[in-house]
């Protein structure tokens, strides 16, 4: 059985749904938001940048919630399809690498990254991503992640792909490495959610 057919679903299905959840994971469970119904724009700001959009389901999701979306896919195909699809909207989707962002400091008010660090393919280049995302952060910028925890069923998942994901148990220290400080972590069935801010001054 190929690994895309697991459970009998496609990947883009499985894509879907997780894209789904974690777009929302961050939109609504940022942490201390005042709940007064728009919590993704008060935490996230107004020029967020979204790392490994892949197919843009969770861009969808991101873009209702902020002023401008700045997407960033390592895949040329994707970055395309979705800049097509997207065109005349408050994304702009650029073909890049996370780990090598290609802009200034300082520039974004919120950073966030759904299921894309797995595919990081060492640890050292997914600590440049965090790196990259507290450099292009404005000082007291958001830096959001969520992922999967590695198991036997996503090893099977990706056979033949890259499969590096993070044990949440050295997020702390990474991110504390990268300049974030109030890092909150919090696992759930099958994953994880990091949100860490810069210091304010
Ligand atoms: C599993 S998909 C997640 C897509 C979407 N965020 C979601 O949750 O549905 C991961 C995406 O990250 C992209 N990606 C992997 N490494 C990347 C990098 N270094 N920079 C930017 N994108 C990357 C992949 O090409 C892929 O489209």
């Amino acid at each position: 059985m190929r690994a895309a057919e697991i459970s009998g679903r496609s990947r883009a299905d499985l894509t879907t749904k997780r894209g789904d959840e974690s777009a929302l994971r961050v939109i609504a469970h940022a942490p201390g938001h005042p709940g007064d119904g728009h919590p993704g724009r008060q935490h996230l700001g107004d020029d967020v940048l979204e790392v490994g959009p892949g197919p843009g389901l969770t861009t969808e999701l991101l873009r209702l919630d902020v002023g401008h979306l700045t997407a960033v896919e390592l895949d040329a195909d994707l970055a395309a399809d979705l800049a097509t699809r997207l065109a005349g909207t408050n994304v702009e989707v650029i073909n890049g690498d996370a780990t090598e962002l290609p802009f200034g400091d300082q520039q974004f008010t919120a950073v966030v990254s759904c299921n894309m660090l797995h595919h990081i393919p060492t640890v050292d280049l997914q600590n440049r991503m965090f790196a990259e995302g507290a450099r292009v952060l404005r000082a007291g910028g958001l830096f959001v992640a969520t992922d999967c925890v590695a198991s036997d069923k996503l090893a099977a998942f990706h056979h033949e792909d890259i499969y590096n994901p993070i044990d949440p148990a050295t997020l702390h220290r990474r991110l504390t490495a990268a300049g974030f400080t109030t890092i909150d972590i919090r696992t759930y069935d099958g994953g994880w959610a990091v949100h860490a801010h810069l210091p304010v001054g």
